[in-house]
């Protein structure tokens, strides 16, 4: 793993923004793998600047994002899908049809699963990811458990998840219960990663990642065995690391 460390999350935004642009500009066809969260967005802000300058063009990328909530529709204004577009895609010249988000209100679930690594296989797969890491060392929402889970799923939000994201709903009970995510082997299986994790309180869990143990109670630990993560970091999440 490469470790940046950057004064706030502002230029650890900006740097993150810039690795991903030289990917595009390397290669206009790329496939690229998005998060939602707080933290990629100034990440977002950055590209959408970039493109506004003219310096890249997202005419021919193509995107999947790793999670959704399930029972909540597409137009509710916290569903991923919903979050990309405000935030990303109805700012630059990204096709709608190349965009991919997991459906929340499908009537088959599994075959959803399925259909979605089938789909990112037969675009060639992810060429770089991009990851936040919960408070709780989840990535996407894998969450903590006693093994990885290779494929997309469906899983049930832990207690922590649901706590950090009420802020986003009017009230606990609203927040959804389960969601669709991409599998750890889906994530691992792009073939570069850029991690940011950003405030104080993501301290521990980028501890965890990257100085412990590979450990399913921290699922983004297993990104200690690909190999090309970048990581960016603000000081406050970099604050336990051992330099
Ligand atoms: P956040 O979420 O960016 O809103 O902190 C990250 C995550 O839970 O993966």
């Amino acid at each position: 793993m490469k470790v940046h460390i950057y004064r706030d999350k502002a230029q650890a935004g900006q740097a993150s923004a810039l690795l991903l642009a030289a990917k595009i500009i390397e290669n206009p066809d790329c496939v690229l793998g998005m998060a939602t969260g707080s933290t990629p967005l100034p990440t977002y802000e950055s590209l959408v600047e970039l493109y506004n300058q003219g310096i890249i063009d997202f005419g021919r990328v193509r995107t999947f994002n790793l999670d959704e909530y399930v029972g909540i529709s597409r137009s509710h204004e916290q569903s991923y899908f919903r979050f990309m577009f405000d935030n990303l895609f109805s700012k630059i010249n990204i096709k709608p049809e190349n965009v991919a988000v997991p459906n929340p209100v499908s009537a088959n679930l599994q075959d959803d699963c399925l259909s979605y690594d089938a789909a990112i296989k037969a675009a060639g797969g992810i060429d770089i990811q991009v990851l936040g890491i919960g408070n709780n060392g989840h990535i996407a929402f894998n969450e903590p458990g006693r093994t990885f889970t290779f494929a997309t799923h469906i899983v049930e939000l832990t207690e922590n998840t649901i706590e950090a994201n009420k802020r986003f709903f009017s009230s606990i009970d609203d927040v959804p219960k389960r969601a669709i995510t991409m599998g750890i082997g889906s994530i691992m299986q792009a073939k570069e990663i850029v991690m940011i994790a950003t405030g104080e309180a993501k301290a521990e869990a980028v501890k965890a990642m990257i100085d412990g143990q590979i450990d399913p109670q921290c699922p983004a630990s297993i990104l200690q065995l690909h190999p090309a993560v970048t990581v960016f970091l603000d000081e406050g999440a970099a604050a336990l690391l051992s330099r």
